[in-house]
């Protein structure tokens, strides 16, 4: 990561204001101690987005989008740390100094460039290629599945020529090593054989994609990251990927995740499973559609799309892959608490062959089902409702669907349950077994923190923190009023610590253990740790108040979640000021430990 100096840094922050910058893109209302106003980082109607203009921080109780200034920016602007310094800096005019790299920084930065750079002259190799005869099967390939000249510039599509090195040559030519184009997964490199009169034969350099139409996949950023090849014919793979490269890995990202930042204010970003589905809906018109990558979803692919727009929805191929597909999707985006919906293609077609078929209007007519709704449409599909025993399981696994939904949604479908199986709404219900507290819905299910990205800490590392911090404080070496009672959550090492306090000797206290046990522990706690001199034994005693505090913050923290799913409005209101509390004290500790820095 770079580093900018931090006297420059900390001269930036003071001199960009988070109430001011925020009010650029959202209306506040001072309320109280803090601002309050709609997230824009997840749909809302009541104001749970609040900036705390003493702490210049920001945080939201509904998503639980967090931080400070720059983070606000680089979350609103969807851009790069640097990237949000840059903004905040021309908006305060300042200059940005030459940050401070280290080499090891430098040298892989260097070469992230030079092989993005790489992608992107191949990129337009491909696309210039798509026009000139070399490029004309592919040119044909793409006609041939109705795609207009304009879609064709939109996405960037080429052509790889019939041709062994082509590509390769011609990024020699540009000057690229071999070995950028390997690391780039352009050109595979293929070693020499020994030959039978033991001479070995010439090393010799194909292009990774020969003979196929390319769809260049570039990140929210511009920069092309790698290729997907289609072959033109039946030749297999039907699709070709780059492998992950020092600069791509497919997990993380989408196809045209470059347009979907163009595209604001969505209210759904559409995924589906193909490059060509893209292509084809974007020239019908459908905004914000994005593709995974030859994988099944996964977190981070939901947390990205996440920054594009409040609501997913997964328009899979109607085959029963596509619809297995769907269910492993639903979980995730579940996971990532963002709402889902499902488009529910008929005749196993794909988005791009319905669109076809029904044009844009047909589209939009397709309903967004809920995932229970599709849920329970999958187990109807699997089971025979005109027989007792299949009504029966229906019932039962149409229960644990609709269990963790909330109770108006619940009802919604429990007159059809009734209509299906022929249980009473009683029976039902008590199959549901729902307990006392109703479970937020799925859909309101606050998305995982990003504030305290610091894992919490397992409580026997807690326990570890307070020996090591009783230890120290028992060599006499430490200042008083360092630790507090509060810091002491195991009972015995309370104990201690406050006979401590009291005066009392380390020899008298492992006298008093009660038993063999007590004093072993009570030995190996309070013998003196390791430490060179009294500036390391306060330093460490430091880090355990720390860690400790963290973890205790952290941990009231999340009982203040479940809390706050189950009080009135006005109790609502004490709650969250103590979590807000909490996650400034959370900060500053962060910020006072030695081991973090800023990204
Ligand atoms: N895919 C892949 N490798 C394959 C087949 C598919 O990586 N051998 C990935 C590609 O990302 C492709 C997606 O899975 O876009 C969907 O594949 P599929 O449904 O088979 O293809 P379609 O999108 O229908 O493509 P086409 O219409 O060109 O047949
Ligand atoms: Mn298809």
């Amino acid at each position: 990561m770079p580093r900018y100096p931090s006297a420059w840094l900390e001269e930036l922050r003071a001199r960009s204001d988070i109430v001011q910058v925020v009010s650029a893109y959202v209306p506040l209302k001072k309320s109280g101690r803090h601002h309050w106003g709609l997230c824009p980082f997840h749909g809302e109607k009541t104001a749970s987005f609040s900036v705390d203009g003493e702490r210049q921080l920001f945080y939201c109780f509904g998503c639980k989008a967090g931080g400070d200034v720059f983070h606000f920016v680089s979350e609103i602007e969807r851009c790069s740390f640097s990237e949000a310094v840059q903004l905040l800096a021309d908006r305060a005019h300042m200059d940005v100094p030459e940050m401070e790299e280290s080499e090891e920084y430098r040298r892989q930065k260097s070469q992230r460039e030079r092989l993005m750079l790489a992608n992107k002259t191949a990129a337009r190799f491909y696309h210039e290629t798509l026009f000139k005869p070399a490029g004309a099967a592919s040119l044909a390939y793409l006609r041939k599945r109705g795609l207009t000249d304009q879609v064709i510039r939109r996405f960037g599509l080429g052509a790889a020529p019939d041709a062994w090195s082509a590509l390769t040559d011609h990024l020699l030519q540009e000057g690229f090593t071999l070995e950028e184009l390997r690391l780039a997964g352009l050109t595979v490199i293929k070693e020499p054989e020994k030959g039978s009169d033991g001479k070995s034969g010439k090393r010799r350099a194909f292009d990774m994609f020969r003979n196929r139409a390319i769809f260049p996949i570039i990140d929210m950023y511009g920069n092309v990251l790698a290729f997907g090849g289609r072959a033109l014919g039946n030749q297999q793979p039907k699709y070709l990927n780059t492998s992950d490269t020092p600069v791509f890995n497919k997990r993380k990202g989408v196809y045209a995740a470059n347009l979907l930042r163009k595209q604001r204010h969505l209210d759904r970003v559409i995924l589906v499973e193909g490059y060509m589905d893209v292509v084809s809906l974007s020239q019908f018109g459908v905004e914000g559609v994005c593709a995974t990558l030859g994988t099944a979803l996964t977190n981070e692919q939901a947390q990205l799309m996440r920054r594009f727009a409040p609501q997913v929805y997964l328009g899979y191929d109607g085959d029963s892959a596509g619809q297995h597909a769907i269910l492993r999707g639903l979980g995730i985006l579940e996971e990532e608490g963002i709402p889902a919906r499902v488009l529910d293609f008929p005749d196993g077609l794909d988005p791009d062959e319905y669109i076809r078929r029904d044009g844009l209007a047909g589209f939009q007519k397709l309903p967004a089902i809920s995932p229970a709704a599709y849920r329970l449409r999958r187990l109807r599909a699997d089971l025979d409702l005109s027989t007792a025993e299949g009504r029966i399981t229906y019932a039962r696994e149409a229960a644990k669907v609709l269990r963790s939904l909330d109770p108006v949604e619940r009802d919604s479908f429990l007159k059809e349950l009734m209509v299906q199986t022929g249980f009473s709404r009683e029976t039902l219900l008590e199959q549901m077994n729902l307990p006392g507290i109703t479970p937020a819905t799925v859909q309101e299910r606050p998305r995982p923190a990003r504030l305290n990205s610091g894992r919490e800490a397992p409580a026997s590392e807690d326990v570890t923190a307070q020996e090591l911090l009783l230890s120290l404080i028992a060599g006499g070496q430490i200042p008083r009023g360092m630790a507090e009672e509060e810091d002491f959550t195991d009972e015995e090492l309370l104990g201690l610590y406050r006979d401590l306090m009291a005066g009392a000797s380390v020899p008298s206290l492992i006298d008093r253990a009660a038993d063999d046990e007590a004093r072993a522990r009570y030995t190996r706690v309070l013998m003196t740790p390791e430490a060179e001199d009294k500036d390391q034994m306060i330093a460490m005693a430091n880090d355990c108040v720390l860690r400790i505090r963290k973890n205790h913050y952290n941990r009231r923290l999340k009982e203040l979640e479940t809390l706050l799913t189950n009080t009135s409005p006005e109790e609502q209101g004490q709650l969250l000021q103590e979590a807000m509390e909490l996650n400034t004290k959370i900060k500053k500790l962060s910020a006072l430990a030695p081991a973090s820095k800023h990204d």
